[in-house]
């Protein structure tokens, strides 16, 4: 398989110290989904196979809210430069205390601790949300974002391996978990 180097230099600071993480908007969604779209050829990090649009994301952008499931954007100089969102991990009652995150991060900003922000906030705020433990469904090779996980506090709580097909490789998927007080 083809993949992109993902060890990117770590980039001087400079540029992202004036970064505030803030609620999403639907007008921040063309952005979002440009920075998700980036990484579908890289074949490192989703599952979907081809870019996404605006328009079949909306549903997904609204099925979250403000008070258990929300959806930030990272802004540097009022641009949007990353994101992150919660989602029902399963359906099921019994597993409402647990989120699915994601974190995506443009790629002209990695490696300047934009991922980091957007994470500590999901761990500091997670327990006002009713949520105690938050999991990562990661690609065995998105180094990355293992390390990310890995780095605050995240540990490996499971392996499914082969469950992906992708261009004819069989990837492995991790589950990163970590727990959370409640509150
Ligand atoms: C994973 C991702 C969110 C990291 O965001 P980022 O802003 O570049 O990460 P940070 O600069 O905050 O890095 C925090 C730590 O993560 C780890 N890390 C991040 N990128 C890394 C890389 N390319 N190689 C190795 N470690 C890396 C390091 O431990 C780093 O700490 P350090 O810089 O002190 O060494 C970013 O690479 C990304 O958007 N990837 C595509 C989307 C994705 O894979 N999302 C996860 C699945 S939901």
């Amino acid at each position: 398989m083809n993949r992109i180097a993902f060890e990117e230099p770590r980039s001087a600071p400079a540029a992202t110290t004036n970064i505030i993480i803030r609620d999403a908007l639907e007008s921040d969604l063309p952005v979002i989904v440009d920075i998700y779209n980036a990484t579908v050829p890289t074949r490192m990090v989703t599952a979907e196979l081809e870019p996404t649009t605006v328009e079949a994301r909306l549903p997904w952008f609204r099925e979250h809210s403000l008070d258990q499931h929300p959806f930030w954007v990272a802004e540097n100089d009022f641009c949007v430069i990353g994101w992150l969102d919660f989602k029902k991990f399963l359906p099921r009652c019994a597993y409402r205390g647990t989120a699915e995150i994601s974190v995506y991060v443009d790629e002209k900003f990695r490696r300047q601790g934009v991922g980091r922000r957007l994470l500590e906030k999901a761990i500091v705020r997670a327990p006002s949300l009713g949520i105690t433990a938050i999991v990562g469904l990661i690609f065995a090779h998105n180094e990355p974002s293992l390390k990310l996980f890995g780095r605050l506090g995240f540990h490996r709580w499971g392996f499914l391996p082969r469950i992906a097909q992708l261009d004819g490789n069989k990837c492995d998927l991790v589950i990163m978990g970590r727990h959370l007080p409640a509150r």
